[in-house]
């Protein structure tokens, strides 16, 4: 059992936090959306994918699934942080990272003993260099792997 904060509660970041709870780790999904966050604790299930509901349900009442905006308490929890935050377009044709960025930033700032870092956000190559630079800016010490786990799986 891994104590696990999932950054972003989209589409990527509900699946996997769902999955990952359901195989017995303990999950908490995280999001700056707070009305969002509102309707996940509600027990509403936002998006819909086969089987989603029930196996977000199962692990909700097992006490292994949990919604919240406390990204400093989450971050400082967790053994293990999952960045599923956006990367849209921009008009340039190039990818906004600046949803990436700043949820390096918030590790950097919140954490407080060795994390993995797992990206799940589609970026660039390099970006693991980068998140690990914008972690070490923020918190000199900061004791941290970053890992690539880009999602592949596509919407339902
Ligand atoms: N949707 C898909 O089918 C799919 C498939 C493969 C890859 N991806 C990639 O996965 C990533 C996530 O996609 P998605 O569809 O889940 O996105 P999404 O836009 O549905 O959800 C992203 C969530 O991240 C939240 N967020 C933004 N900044 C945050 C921060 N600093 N801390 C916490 N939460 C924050 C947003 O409020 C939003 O709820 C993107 O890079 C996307 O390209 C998506």
């Amino acid at each position: 059992m891994k104590r696990i904060c999932v950054m972003g509660t989209g589409y990527v970041g509900l699946v996997s936090g769902a999955c990952l709870a359901d195989f017995g780790n303990a999950v908490v999904c995280v999001d700056i959306d707070a009305p969002r966050i509102e309707r996940l604790r509600g027990g509403e299930v936002p998006i819909y994918e086969p089987g989603l509901e029930e196996l977000m349900g199962r692990n909700r009442d097992r006490g292994r699934l949990s919604f919240s905006t406390d990204i400093a308490f989450a971050i400082k929890s967790c053994e293990i942080v999952f960045i599923c935050v956006g990367t849209p377009s921009l008009p340039t044709g190039e990818v906004d990272m600046s949803y990436v960025h700043a949820a390096a930033r918030s590790i950097g700032q919140y954490m407080e003993d060795y994390k993995i870092v797992v990206n799940k956000s589609t970026v660039p190559v390099g970006t693991g260099d980068e998140v690990g630079a914008i972690i070490a800016e923020v918190r000199p010490d900061a004791d941290i792997d970053v890992v690539s786990n880009p999602e592949f799986l596509r919407e339902g």
